[in-house]
């Protein structure tokens, strides 16, 4: 009885926690539209020291760099300049559905000790020439992607778990937002790997994952305006991309960065960093990712920097009380994707994350856009999902939850078909 108690009233406040991620009525959080405050835009094509540019020529030359150095000093924080050597090797490699495509376990690691080891886990369909593959982080280990019994166990800090441990009861257990045999059939490869093997994600001060590998002698936490986690994150993607631009299965020049919520934040900045990346994918990704800082709807700055200190730089939280002051806006994370393609997604109750903020940080970015000949988007977003697509961007609101799903994937698989048919 005390068990049935004590079960019931867990469920109870699961739901009332989901019910909050959903609705949030969390004190001090707006959530009503009519309440957001009047704000202006950081201006993505005016240079620092005055003057707009008015072509990609100058966007590349004088702007971008301005922009990019901007969000990093403000939000991301930087890569340090010191070296850290990483090594690839593929450790196992077995067919899969029915011989259509082959799944390979890829050991990385990252410096030179034996200490930050991580595991990039690739299914390719086998179609006889390089295919274009997505890339992403998953949240709890690459073997709860598939109940594929071949798929190694992470041997990292994982969240929500006893001890922090993973365990074969995980194998599996998020494979609705893995859809590979869909993918593999549509004839893109997915590769994936699990973002506690680059760095835990725990406010640990910096003492586990990569980050120590780059610090200077005598130093044990980034520098103000160097990376947190989300930035280590988005670095380890490049590192990923290293490894499919060599493995002959992959078209290197076809790898599409994609992540959900916070991995969606990391995908941005992947994608905004290392411009070998072919699409950027934002799958709800909310506050400090697609959604607009100054809207200050559902998450904000303030909350996010006090909930999750370590994922981005020392220098973010100083603008939690003055929002309306930060030198940037997401709307510029977008435009320093250009010209390359980028495609954003939200969900109808995920207000947490503010659905019409993420379009319109997109929608903002239609400056940058216009000088490679992208049609602007409009002022409001589709309808729910119905997605809108310009040759460069895509955008759709899907019914329900914060989530990444069949619909997802199946709008972003359309959007690449899209780019390789231009
Ligand atoms: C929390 C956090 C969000 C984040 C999300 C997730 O809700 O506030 O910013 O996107 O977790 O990653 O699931």
């Amino acid at each position: 009885m005390l068990i049935r108690v004590n079960t019931l009233v867990g469920l109870i406040l699961v739901v009332c926690f989901m019910s909050q991620r959903v609705t949030a009525q969390r004190p001090g959080i707006n959530q009503d539209e009519s309440k957001v405050p009047s704000f202006k835009l950081p201006e993505v094509l005016k240079l620092n020291g005055g003057g707009f540019v008015e072509t990609a020529e100058a966007w590349e030359s004088k702007r971008r760099l301005e922009v990019f150095n901007a969000m990093a000093d403000n939000v991301y924080g930087h890569v340090p300049k010191r070296k850290v050597s990483v090594n690839f090797k593929v450790v196992s490699s077995w067919d899969i559905f029915e011989g259509t495509a082959i799944r390979k376990v890829v050991k990385i690691v990252f410096g030179d000790d034996q200490t930050n080891i991580a595991t990039l886990l690739v299914t390719v369909p086998k179609t006889g020439s390089p295919v274009p593959c997505f890339l992403g982080y998953n949240f709890h280990g690459n073997h709860t992607t598939t109940d594929d019994p071949k798929v190694p166990i992470t041997k990292s800090w994982v969240r929500k778990q006893k001890d922090n441990r993973a365990t074969e009861s995980g194998r599996g257990t998020s494979a609705s937002r893995w859809p590979y045999r869909e993918i593999v059939d549509a004839g893109y490869g997915l590769a994936t790997i699990y973002y506690g093997d680059v760095d835990p994600d725990v406010h640990d001060e910096f003492k586990n994952g990569i980050h120590p590998l780059f610090f200077e002698s005598g130093q044990t936490k980034p520098k103000e305006t160097e990376w947190g986690s989300i930035g280590a994150w988005a670095w380890a993607l490049s590192r990923c991309l290293d490894y499919l631009i060599e493995d002959q299965q992959v078209d290197g020049s076809k790898v599409a960065v994609i992540g959900h919520s916070r991995l969606g934040k990391t995908s941005l900045w992947a994608g905004a960093s290392d411009p070998r990346f072919w699409i950027t994918i934002s799958n709800n990704s909310g506050c400090g990712g697609a959604a607009l800082s100054r809207r200050q709807f559902g998450e904000t700055v303030k909350v996010i920097n006090r909930v999750f200190p370590h994922w981005f730089c020392d220098r973010f939280p100083s603008f939690s009380d003055r929002v309306e002051s930060l030198p940037v806006d997401q709307h510029m994370l977008m435009a320093l994707i250009a010209p390359r393609a980028v495609y954003v997604a939200s969900a109808t109750k995920d207000l947490w994350a503010d659905p019409r903020g993420e379009y319109l940080s997109l929608q903002n970015a239609n400056g940058v856009f216009a000088l490679y000949g992208d049609p602007a988007l409009g002022a409001d977003p589709p309808a729910a999902d119905k997605s809108v697509k310009t040759s460069l961007r895509g955008y759709h609101t899907r019914t329900g939850k914060h989530d990444i799903t069949l619909y997802d994937w199946q709008q972003y698989v359309k959007f690449a078909k899209a780019q390789l048919d231009k």
